[in-house]
């Protein structure tokens, strides 16, 4: 079965919204682990606007299943992650004015600073996956650098406005998919995933992971975390 990676950023950016304590996003991440995720993702942003320093340390020691940080390339982060230890780390692009991250990363162009970066957590034997676009230059370009784990950006395929634009995304998804297995990477995808959406992109062959925040995070509010988390398994589960 495709395995889900819960994103838990929104728990902290709801309390934020109130510099407070609660929610409490190490909390979110039981409630995810018992309700049958496969791995809690987290977002340290350089701005701290969701999740914080403290948040990070504490996930390290909570989360039993994997603990993915999410993370840019920028020198503090960096340090911070390899001090940290996660069980893996996924590089994104990152901009202080967007609302999300609305991009993949550019890694030819970004080469060297990523060859640098996946010295750091080679050494520490971490689990390196970059963020890109379905895109055959981004993919050979992470074949170039021996990039093991991409995630796709599923955001194009998730906002179409026609189902012809969304049938053209979804082809790029499985067709990159596809490229990126043969080279021998595993392929996890996500941004935008909801409950309509993720069941075509949970049938992808090859596909190993999906990361959903938004979504899972928007229909808590209304019924619960362990049953958001159960239904978007569900739906995972019964479209393989
Ligand atoms: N994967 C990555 C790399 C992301 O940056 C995000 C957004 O933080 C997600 C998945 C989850 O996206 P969404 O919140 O739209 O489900």
């Amino acid at each position: 079965m495709v395995k889900l990676g819960v994103n838990i950023d929104h728990i902290a950016t709801v309390r934020q919204a109130r510099r407070g304590v609660e929610p409490d996003p190490i909390a979110a991440a039981r409630i995810c682990e018992r309700s049958g995720c496969h791995s809690i993702v987290a977002h340290l942003r350089e701005d701290r606007r969701h999740i914080q320093d403290g948040d990070v340390w504490k996930l390290r020691k909570a989360v039993k299943t994997r603990f993915n940080l999410e993370m840019s390339l920028q020198p503090e982060i960096v340090a911070i992650a390899a001090r940290l230890d996660p069980d893996q780390v996924t590089i994104v692009p990152e901009r202080r004015q967007e609302i999300t991250t609305e991009g993949g990363l550019d890694v030819a162009a970004n080469a060297r600073r990523l060859q640098r970066t996946l010295k750091v957590f080679h050494r520490k034997r971490i689990t390196v996956s970059l963020f890109i676009a379905p895109q055959s230059r981004q993919i050979l370009a992470c074949r170039d650098l021996g990039i093991s784990m991409i995630e796709l950006h599923t955001g194009r395929y998730a906002e179409a406005k026609t189902a012809a634009a969304r049938k053209n995304e979804f082809a790029k998804l499985a067709a990159m998919t596809q490229l990126a297995q043969r080279l021998g990477m595993t392929v996890n995808a996500g941004h935008g995933l909801n409950y309509e959406n993720t069941p075509a992109v949970a049938r992808i062959p090859g596909m190993e992971e999906l990361n959903i925040g938004h979504a899972i995070i928007a229909r808590a509010v209304f019924i619960g975390l362990g049953r958001a988390v159960k239904e978007m398994l569900q739906l995972i589960h019964n479209a393989a």
